[in-house]
């Protein structure tokens, strides 16, 4: 790890440290060493396929395309399995550091991996809904029939194709986690971003909120974000390595001969 990282390490460290309700605000960044795509950045999936699949508009006038782009995707979600950095983040709520996870991902591996309090912004990949009747299945049962129907047709009514429960491209995100997200960002004492390129927004206004109620913030991106200026201390590098070693270092800073 180079010297300026370690130094930055150790400020965040020291935050953390002193923290008693910081949030977590994650985007596709910390799941990508779980074998989950990102969407923009080195690798994303932007960069190849158009982001329009994903647009609510694209999936009624063409469910059959939006599911033969999904299939592979849907595999790899639902094989995913948490990470370091997600874990990290448990171990934070442990220590009574982390209040709670935002996170605007769909893979649901927060949840996974045991944090709390998980607010998803972006509704969760692992289940499919009815757009009809609202009827709601596993996301691994519609999954397993793609080969023999596609698109999937809802098992209740036998109308309209399942959708996963993800917030599309022109869909709304849920009011009930989008005023919970700004309440807790409003009253956090530390914002800690990981792993997303805080471009897609509402969303992105969680961390603003934050900065704007006076918490210090703490940007963990493989990638430059737009908020970097905003920021107390800036982590540039891999979740899964920085925040465990963040964990650590949070710990030891509140050691007294570490003091
Ligand atoms: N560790 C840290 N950061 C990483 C890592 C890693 N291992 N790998 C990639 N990154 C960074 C990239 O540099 C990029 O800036 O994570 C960021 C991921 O950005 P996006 O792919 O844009 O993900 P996110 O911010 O979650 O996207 C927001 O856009 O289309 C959507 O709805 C989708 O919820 C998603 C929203
Ligand atoms: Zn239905």
């Amino acid at each position: 790890m180079a010297d300026d990282a370690s130094g930055a390490l150790a400020r965040a460290g020291e935050l953390l440290a002193n923290a008693k309700r910081a949030v977590a605000f994650t985007g596709a960044g910390i799941s990508q060493k779980s074998g989950i795509q990102t969407y923009r950045g080195k690798g994303g999936l932007w960069n190849t396929t158009s982001p329009n699949t994903s647009s609510i508009d694209f999936f009624i006038n063409d469910p059959g395309a939006y599911w033969e782009v999904a299939k592979g995707r849907g595999a790899t979600l639902l094989a995913a399995r948490p990470n370091p950095a997600h874990e990290a983040l448990v171990e934070l709520e442990r220590a009574g550091k982390l209040k709670a996870v935002i996170t605007q991902n769909v893979d649901g591996l927060h949840l996974l991996a045991g944090s709390s309090e998980v607010i998803e912004l972006h509704g969760n990949g692992r289940e499919v809904v009815c757009l009809d009747c609202g009827n709601r299945e596993p996301r691994s049962h519609v999954q397993a029939r793609l080969e023999e129907e596609l698109p999937p047709r809802c098992l209740r009514c036998g109308g309209v194709p399942m959708k996963p429960a993800a917030v599309f491209f022109g869909e709304a995100m849920p009011e009930e986690a989008t005023g919970r997200a700004f309440e807790l960002a409003e009253e956090c004492d530390l914002m800690l971003v990981v792993g997303s390129s805080l471009v897609v927004y509402p969303a992105a206004q969680v961390p603003l909120i934050a900065h704007e109620a006076g918490a210090p913030l703490v940007i963990l991106n493989a990638e430059p974000t737009p908020f970097d200026d905003l920021a107390t201390v800036i982590l540039r590098g891999q979740a899964g390595e920085f925040l465990p070693e963040l964990v650590r270092l949070s710990q030891a800073a509140r050691e007294p001969d570490n003091s």
